[in-house]
């Protein structure tokens, strides 16, 4: 292999290695620790002596993930401590390939909020969400209809959030398990932000908020979720790769737009 073919290969691998999630090398040498064991062995004599009598296995009882989320997310009182609450959430294995705990961006007092699907890599580098292509896409959507993570006044402004606050290595889909789990901590935080209208980005944020999948037939129809309107709307990922589409998400941010204007 010459040089520079070399080169390329090594800086793919690397990239690899980092879209899977590496962040830090520990050490030159590679350490296999599946063939490690921490098996002495003994000698024959001692291998032959009959075993000690076992000590009786004392199991922790099995944590139910989920009513654990539900009670801290019930016991939080508002926003920072419902951040606080889920940035210390020890079930969920989502945490272990993330680098940061994606909470939330834009004005808490927005009339709208909306809920995407999870961090991706930018989004995981920076801690906030909807910042890499799709979040500029999401921007320059809304603004269309006058609303901006950024205004100060609520009534332009827009709030943000997503199913699962750490990244899926791999940019792969939260599975139902993880939706399932993390679900309580959503829902606290519509119930604290408290917006009059809610819009659900993508069919993740569907499966995990309405328990239903199928954007395509769900887009543009209103639904109620904790007694507020709920609009599920086309992922802005899906529209890139689908610009057609776009001609839906317009009509779904006029149709919000109406609403907006239609409530007191
Ligand atoms: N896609 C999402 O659904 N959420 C983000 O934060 C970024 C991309």
């Amino acid at each position: 292999m010459n040089a520079a073919l070399d080169w390329h290969l090594a800086k793919a691998l690397l990239e690899w290695q980092v879209e899977l999630g590496v962040t830090e090398a520990i050490s030159d040498a590679p350490i296999d620790r599946f063939a490690e064991t921490d098996e002495v062995p003994l000698p024959l004599a001692a291998a032959r002596q009959p075993a000690p009598a076992a000590a009786p296995v004392v199991t922790a009882p099995a944590i139910d993930a989920s009513a654990e989320a539900e009670r801290l997310a019930g016991a939080a009182s508002d926003l920072p401590a419902l951040a606080e609450a889920l940035a210390a959430f020890p079930h969920c294995d989502l945490r272990k390939g993330a680098r940061s705990c994606v909470f939330a961006d834009g004005n808490p007092a927005a009339r709208v909020m909306i809920i995407g699907e999870g961090p991706g890599r930018e989004e995981d580098q920076r801690g906030l969400p909807f910042v890499g292509q799709a979040g500029r896409l999401l921007d320059q959507m809304f603004a269309a209809i006058g609303l901006a993570r950024n205004a100060p006044s609520p009534e332009t402004a827009l709030y943000i959030t997503n199913t699962v606050p750490w990244r899926p290595l791999g940019n792969r889909e939260p599975t139902p398990e993880e939706l399932a789990m993390l679900r309580p901590f959503l829902m606290r935080h519509i119930e604290l932000a408290d917006p009059e209208l809610v819009v659900l980005m993508g069919n993740v944020a569907c499966h995990s908020v309405l328990g239903q999948r199928g954007i395509l037939k769900l887009r543009g129809q209103w639904q109620t979720v904790l007694g507020r309107p709920t609009l599920p709307m086309l992922h802005p990922a899906y529209l890139l790769r689908n610009a057609e589409a776009k001609r839906e998400a317009w009509a779904d941010l006029l149709s919000l737009q109406a609403r907006m204007r239609a409530l007191p």
